[in-house]
């Protein structure tokens, strides 16, 4: 399964770039608003300043609902470096656009999917990565993951290509049942990705090791 970081922070993306196991980034118009970046040219730096130090996919959300302006938005973002892939949102719109990126060879990744015919409609526009937002469903008391499920079920009974990007995970189960299932990505927050590290008898363990070295080596 391949590891998105899913923030606009470039600290965060190069911490966990450095990590070694970072395959992509996603933002969205909130986190980058989060970091503050406001204005056109500002928003197509960042993006660029993204593209600098993440070598993979750089989902670029747009803003525009109305098919020509998702498709002027897409393509000036598209242009920002071969690494990007227009994020566009699940509307009548934004499925036509993902249609007319597609056979232009741009990649998206449509986002804002909260249900499997949501997922399979994104997919017969040929999206190259559909975003379901697991979190968002478990807040409102839906399964997230049931979700990841059935659009696994549905992508390999025909043969999708239309990669499965597990959006909105808040925490390293959501991560580790994704895998399980077979999301072929997940994005999520550093806290996340670290907080896989962690095991207590990793941490007891190693002390121990240190300690025992120690008492022969000084
Ligand atoms: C997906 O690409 C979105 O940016 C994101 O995963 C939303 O997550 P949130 O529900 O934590 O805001």
């Amino acid at each position: 399964m391949k590891f998105f970081i899913d923030t606009a922070n470039l600290a965060e993306i190069k911490e966990a770039n450095d990590l070694g196991v970072l395959d992509g980034v996603t933002t969205n118009p909130s986190l980058m608003a989060k970091e503050g970046i406001s204005g056109q040219e500002n928003i197509l730096n960042h993006y660029r300043a993204i593209c600098e130090i993440v070598d993979g996919p750089i989902s670029a959300e747009v803003i525009s609902t109305d098919f020509e302006g998702m498709i002027k938005e897409g393509e000036a973002l598209a242009d920002l470096h071969p690494n990007i892939v227009v994020k566009v949102p699940m509307i009548k719109d934004g499925i036509k656009a993902i249609k007319y990126f597609t056979q232009k060879g741009i990649k998206t990744n449509c986002t804002l999917v909260f249900s499997a015919g949501q997922a399979l409609l994104a997919a017969k526009a040929g999206a190259t990565y559909v975003s379901p937002f697991i979190g968002r469903l478990d807040d409102i008391s839906f399964d997230g993951l049931d979700l990841i499920e059935q659009i696994r079920l549905i992508f390999d009974n025909y043969g999708f290509e239309t990669q499965i990007l597990a959006a909105s995970v808040r925490h390293p189960i959501h991560i580790i049942k994704c895998a399980e299932i077979g999301s072929d990505v997940m994005t999520g927050p550093l806290s996340a990705i670290l907080a896989l590290l962690k095991h207590p008898l990793t941490d007891s363990g190693l002390e121990k090791f240190l300690a025992d070295y120690k008492k022969v080596n000084g």
